[in-house]
């Protein structure tokens, strides 16, 4: 492994581990009536997810600040909310998936009725975690609202809704990129978007990190739907070939695999080169977007 690849490892789990910590803390314990559905929460939030979002958010804060305890909560606000989509897109009304996180899915182990209110109460405590945080009432005001638009109706669930109206269908560039910019990039450009507010950046920051969520967002999705063909279940921890058992609209279906990794890879680079104003503070943030086109879970 190189030196770089081993530095991001072990400061991604380091993160991890203070985000996981925060919203232990946060939840009720599993054991509060009625367990059921704490257990079912639980059992897909502390699977072991990457917590991608969580470290955009940290990190991008770290481009201009050094006190990370602030960010945590709301980095594990994000985390809920990505995790209650994880448990509602594996239902078998959506893509009806078995396995996640190397784990058996919320509703194969819960049954789909406790499984739904599982995602349903995740989405909840993501907006409880941002009002139950110590970031003055301002800036909660501007979390929540944010967070209502890009996983309301114009953001993350437009994307999974045309992503369901697309499968059997043959889809056009737009349509495909509508689906991908929607369902996944949204939820990326977040975090990003929450770690400008939190370190109080200037307007030209917030547009330019926001254009670098952009990008990385769409590869990110670009390369979930690669991993679909090529990834190795066991690493990948979902199950693999279900996009096309499926005929759902990904880049491979649309631009063929070669095309859509070049594809992938410059988004990447459009993403890195608009990191090249913070010089050595944005070394892991730049390791992170290698880490995304090379990822293999
Ligand atoms: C999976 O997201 C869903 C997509 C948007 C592609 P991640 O790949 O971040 O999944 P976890 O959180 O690590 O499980
Ligand atoms: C992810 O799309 C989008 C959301 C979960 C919002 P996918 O359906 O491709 O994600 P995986 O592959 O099941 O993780
Ligand atoms: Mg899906
Ligand atoms: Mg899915
Ligand atoms: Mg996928």
């Amino acid at each position: 492994m190189s030196s770089n690849r081993m530095l991001l490892k072990k400061d991604l789990k380091e993160k991890r581990e203070l985000v996981n910590i925060e919203v232990d803390r946060f939840l009720p314990r599993k054991d509060e009536y009625p367990k059921q559905i704490h257990k079912a929460i639980r059992h897909t939030l502390f699977a072991g997810g990457k917590r991608f979002r969580p470290y955009l958010l940290i990190n991008t804060f770290l481009l201009f600040e050094e006190d990370i305890r602030k960010t945590l909560l709301i980095a594990g606000a994000i985390e809920m909310l990505h995790s209650y989509t994880l448990i509602h897109d594996d239902l078998p009304e959506i893509d009806n998936d078995d396995y996640r996180r190397g784990k058996k899915s919320c509703h194969v182990v819960y049954g789909s009725d406790i499984a739904l209110l599982a995602g349903d109460a995740l989405l909840v405590y993501a907006f409880d975690a941002i009002n139950s945080s110590d970031i003055d009432d301002r800036l909660k005001h501007i979390f929540i609202k944010e967070m209502s638009f890009e996983a309301g109706h114009n953001g993350l669930i437009s994307g999974q809704i045309v992503d369901i109206l697309s499968e059997n269908k043959k889809v056009d560039a737009n349509t495909l990129k509508f689906i991908h910019k929607n369902k996944t990039a949204r939820l990326i450009k977040l975090p990003i978007r929450f770690g400008c507010h939190l370190a109080d950046v200037s307007q030209e920051h917030h547009e330019r990190l926001e254009k670098f969520g952009e990008n990385l967002g769409l590869a990110f999705q670009i390369v979930d739907d690669i991993l679909d063909i090529e990834g190795d279940r066991e690493i990948l921890g979902k199950t693999i070939g279900k996009d096309i058992k499926k005929s759902k609209a990904t880049f491979p279906a649309v631009y063929g695999l070669e095309e859509s990794k070049k594809m992938a890879a410059d988004l990447i680079s459009k993403a890195k080169e608009l990191l090249a104003p913070y010089e050595e503070r944005a070394e892991l943030l730049l390791m992170l977007c290698d880490f995304v086109l090379t990822r293999k879970f």
